[in-house]
């Protein structure tokens, strides 16, 4: 038998412990493992859950599980930086296998964790880290083993994919559509990782690692989020046959690397577009397969708790000597991050001008000297106190071209307030 100790019985935890006891012949009868939850932890022992927990199963204790002789994998599902690191590393400590689910975790600390691991000959699992119940992890390291990977196109972060969805279909407002995200449990604590692109950031950093073979850190990650998503934006973007979504970016070229999070503009024709609702999706390039395609919920309590199932089966086998999975890199191999200088993109861009004869021309004067050339134009709507909006598609521009063509044209004395920019991404289909 294989013993399971879980640490944070919430959302995930509970389905992770769902999983284990409604489909432990199932699972034995798919692998050959005799998998058992023996201990369970969380600060709230009382709090009512739609499990029947085994007697003597539960404690307020981390420790205990950790420690227990009869845990052979400690599943760790608190989230959050500390204590859930401490907990790993004592885990470690004791020679345990670990699951974890934990993305911003890997990302801020994945090096020094994934390095003690190879240390003490245990491993760590974290295919419920990304995206949900997609098996994503196991692709990349398993299924594209014999690939170059230099691009990544993702939805990450459900939460935020939930909102954007029902504000482009429904017409909902963000405020009303985060309500709801939250109510059905699939924010963050703190939704503000989720809408500001910081959870999916987090994820990306965790991909990059797999498929790149290296470490970004955060802070190295161009983050931003979909608060100030107006829904006239999204109208435009229909317009011109676009659907704004949150998008995790990351291309690797001549050993650079670059890597997003932040809304942008996606073709109607690509399939990443398509992907609504707490749906996730990842789109990725390798060498040999051409794009491959990763659809699935990304958050939730049985989905997530079945990509945790798939890490404890996997290790189950593995520790009786099955083979073992491609390595994760642990520590950092040097690359260097491409600025937004030698990036390469089309841009959205919309301005409140006066409508007169004449505006047209100043503001394609300042793009034309920064070198960014128009490919269409639209201009619609009634006339607010003079104002009309003025909407612009360009061709590729760097990035700080943009903002420089950006800040000059607001300066002009017949543009009202901030113009709006959103970036492109054509999706190498
Ligand atoms: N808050 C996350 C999301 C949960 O909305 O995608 C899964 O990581």
């Amino acid at each position: 038998m294989i013993g399971v100790g879980i640490i944070g019985l919430g959302t995930v935890g509970i389905g992770t412990y769902k999983i284990l006891e409604q489909y432990h012949s199932l699972i034995k009868d798919k692998s050959g493992q005799d998998i058992r939850v023996v201990k369970c932890a969380d600060i709230d022992t009382k709090r009512p859950r739609d499990i029947s927990l085994k007697q003597g199963i539960m404690t307020a204790e981390a420790r205990e599980v950790i420690e227990c002789k009869d845990v052979d994998i400690v599943v760790e599902l608190i989230g959050g930086i500390e204590p859930a690191n401490e907990y790993i590393r004592m885990a470690i400590q004791n020679k345990k296998w670990v699951v974890t689910a934990n993305k911003a975790l890997l990302a801020e600390k994945g090096d020094e964790l994934f390095t003690l691991a190879a240390k003490q000959n245990v491993e760590i699992g974290f295919e419920a880290s990304v995206c949900g119940g997609i098996p994503l992890i196991k692709a990349i390291r398993d299924g594209l083993v014999g690939n170059r990977i230099n691009y990544i196109l993702g939805i990450l972060n459900g939460t935020s994919n939930y909102i954007l969805t029902k504000m482009t279909l429904e017409g909902m407002s963000f405020e009303k559509a985060l309500e709801e995200a939250q109510r059905l449990g699939f924010a963050e604590a703190d939704p503000t990782f989720d809408v500001e692109g910081i959870d999916a950031a987090h994820k990306l950093c965790i991909l990059i690692r797999l498929a790149f073979q290296c470490h970004v850190k955060m802070r190295d990650v161009v983050t931003g989020g979909i608060t100030k998503i107006d829904p006239i934006d999204i109208e435009f973007a229909r317009e011109f046959g676009y659907r704004i979504k949150l998008l995790a970016v990351a291309k690797e070229e001549n050993e650079k690397i670059e890597a997003r999070v932040e809304p942008a503009m996606i073709p109607v024709v690509h399939p990443m577009s398509n992907v609504d609702g707490v749906y996730n999706a990842v789109y990725i390039v390798g060498d040999k397969t051409g794009p491959t395609l990763y659809y699935g919920k990304g958050a939730g309590s049985e989905p997530t708790g079945s990509a945790v199932v798939s890490d404890i089966v996997d290790m189950a086998y593995r520790m009786r000597g099955g083979s073992p999975l491609p390595k994760i890199p642990s520590v950092s191999k040097a690359k260097k991050m491409r600025s937004g200088e030698k990036s390469f993109v089309p841009y959205y861009m919309r301005f409140t001008a006066k409508d007169r004869p004449g505006v047209l021309s100043k503001v394609s004067g300042v793009l034309a000297e920064y070198n960014i050339s128009i490919s269409s134009v639209i201009q619609k709507g009634r006339k607010e106190n003079g104002y009309v909006p003025i909407v612009i598609l360009t061709h590729e521009a760097t990035e700080q071209n943009l903002k420089n063509a950006k800040a000059a044209i607001d300066r002009l004395a017949v543009i009202k307030g901030e113009s709006v920019s959103i970036r492109i991404e054509e999706g190498r289909l």
